[in-house]
């Protein structure tokens, strides 16, 4: 990775102190002030407790423009990628940091298809799982169990073996997320079919059973390949956050990858698109989006818009754009083009984006707002929305790993603190407390 070059100097004042800071310029996007020496030279932290003007690194692979609305992938943008790219064809770009030509793809294809089965003691795994468990907990146990399973692929200083785990994770999590599903409705697991495409032996997987071949339409399957690159990777939010920082310990790529499915579980962040239709079931009419919007807006209630609002989009988030799109598509190939809940969500999002709260924070649809409407009609329960996201989003997490490994100037992540708590006490006998 190239050094991001000195354009200028920052001059901060602290006490009779004056240090000169440099200021470094990426490719694009804001420049960023090098506090790296403040500590030695001033006694102080900076402080950022949820990172809102902080740079964790510097990385080649994604770039967001919050204010526009801009999503690129290696300077693709996102919505070029959906319309020509495939899932497997954006997972290259994000591991090798380039498009592949035909041979280099066709290889990289058979190579995902070839690592599509997990190793047979793994399906033990599951029947430890009540049967009412979250898929999400399912899935976060058996990926954090693959560096049990794969010891050939977790020395992370060796570049064959961190792509041997690369590959691995991206063609395994169909399959484990499949069978997370499977093992909570009590059907027999199916293994993938190395006939198939990425997205179609997902599907196959999840929906086909003995007694019948579940045959996805290639509307489906297209819809679902899409939604995989709309999810793949999104610069340094929570959960790649967390899989950076585990990986600078030198932790294992599954151990990272599960620290990384953890964090993705939250409603705020990925667990946000199972919220959603929670919300959506919650209003259920059109004549009750007024009552919700003003409970949005009460600091004393706890009740948020579910996906609406972003810490980095100030504008429409463009993945929402083309997910709403793909609603309409989705729906009508299901026959359910009239579908109550895509229209209760379209109405929703016509009267946020009218009232002022919305308008003056910049709260737009996120990319969790239309998934799961999308996930719903295609047969997925609520409880597999987030695990989507996480099967997506390994990808990304992956690709960022990587990056952070091999950046030679790379070391553990240690935040610092400002200390509130009480200064050096004397011990009180457990009497006297
Ligand atoms: C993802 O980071 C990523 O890139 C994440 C992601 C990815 O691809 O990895 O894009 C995926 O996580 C998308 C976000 C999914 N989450 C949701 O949809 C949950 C609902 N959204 C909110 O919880 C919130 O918008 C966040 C968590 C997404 C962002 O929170 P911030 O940046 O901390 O914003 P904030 O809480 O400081 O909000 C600013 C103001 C506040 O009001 P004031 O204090 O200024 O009066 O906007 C309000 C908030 O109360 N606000 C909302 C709101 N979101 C923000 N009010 C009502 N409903 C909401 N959804």
């Amino acid at each position: 990775m190239s050094e991001p070059k000195i354009v200028d100097t920052a001059t901060l004042t602290v006490g009779d102190k004056t240090v000169e800071l440099p200021i470094l310029e990426g490719t694009e996007g804001p420049r960023v002030i090098d506090v790296r020496k403040l500590y030695a030279e001033t006694d102080m932290f900076t402080y950022d407790p949820s990172y809102t003007s902080t740079a964790s690194c510097d990385s080649e692979l994604t770039y967001i423009d919050g204010d526009v609305g801009i999503l690129r992938h290696g300077g693709y943008s996102i919505e070029d990628l959906t319309e020509n790219s495939s899932f497997l064809e954006v997972c290259y770009l994000l591991l090798h940091k380039e498009l592949p030509n035909q041979a280099e793809l066709t290889e990289f294809e058979t190579t995902i298809t070839n690592h599509t089965m997990i190793h047979e003691q793994l399906r033990n795994l599951y029947s430890g799982f009540r049967r009412d468990a979250h898929p999400m907990a399912l899935l976060i146990g058996v990926v954090g169990a693959m560096s049990a399973f794969y010891h050939d692929s977790t020395d992370i200083n060796d570049p064959q073996q961190r792509l041997i785990a690369s590959h691995r994770l991206i063609a395994k999590m169909p399959t484990i997320a499949a069978w997370a599903y499977k093992y909570t409705v009590g059907q027999p697991f199916v293994y993938p079919n190395n006939d198939m495409s990425y997205a179609e032996n997902f599907l196959h997987m999840t929906f086909s059973v003995p007694a019948e071949e579940y045959k996805p339409s290639p509307a489906i399957v297209r819809a679902m390949d899409k939604i995989f690159i709309l999810h793949a990777d999104h610069e340094q939010n929570a959960s790649t956050s967390t899989v950076r920082l585990a990986g600078s310990s030198g932790a294992n790529p599954f151990a990272c990858i599960a620290s990384g499915i953890a964090t993705l579980w939250g409603p705020a962040h990925g667990g946000a698109n199972q919220a959603v239709l929670e919300m959506l079931a919650q209003i259920g009419d059109k004549k009750n989006i007024p009552e919700f919007l003003e409970r949005a807006k009460d600091k004393d209630d706890p009740f948020r818009l579910m996906g609406f609002g972003h810490r980095v989009y100030k504008n429409y988030d463009p993945r929402a754009g083309v997910l709403k799109a793909s609603a309409d598509e989705v729906l009508e190939e299901v026959g359910a083009a009239n579908d109550p809940l895509l229209d209760l969500a379209m109405e929703l999002e016509r009267i946020a984006l009218e009232d002022e709260y919305f308008v003056e924070r910049k709260l737009f649809p996120n990319v969790d707002f239309y998934s799961g409407i999308i996930f719903k009609a295609i047969g997925f329960p609520t409880s597999m929305f987030t695990v989507l996201f996480a099967l997506a989003r390994t990808v990304g997490w992956i690709a960022q790993w990587k990056e952070m490994i091999e950046d030679p100037g790379q070391r553990i992540g240690r935040p610092r603190q400002l200390f509130t708590g009480p200064t050096e006490r004397p011990y009180p006998p457990i009497g006297n407390r």
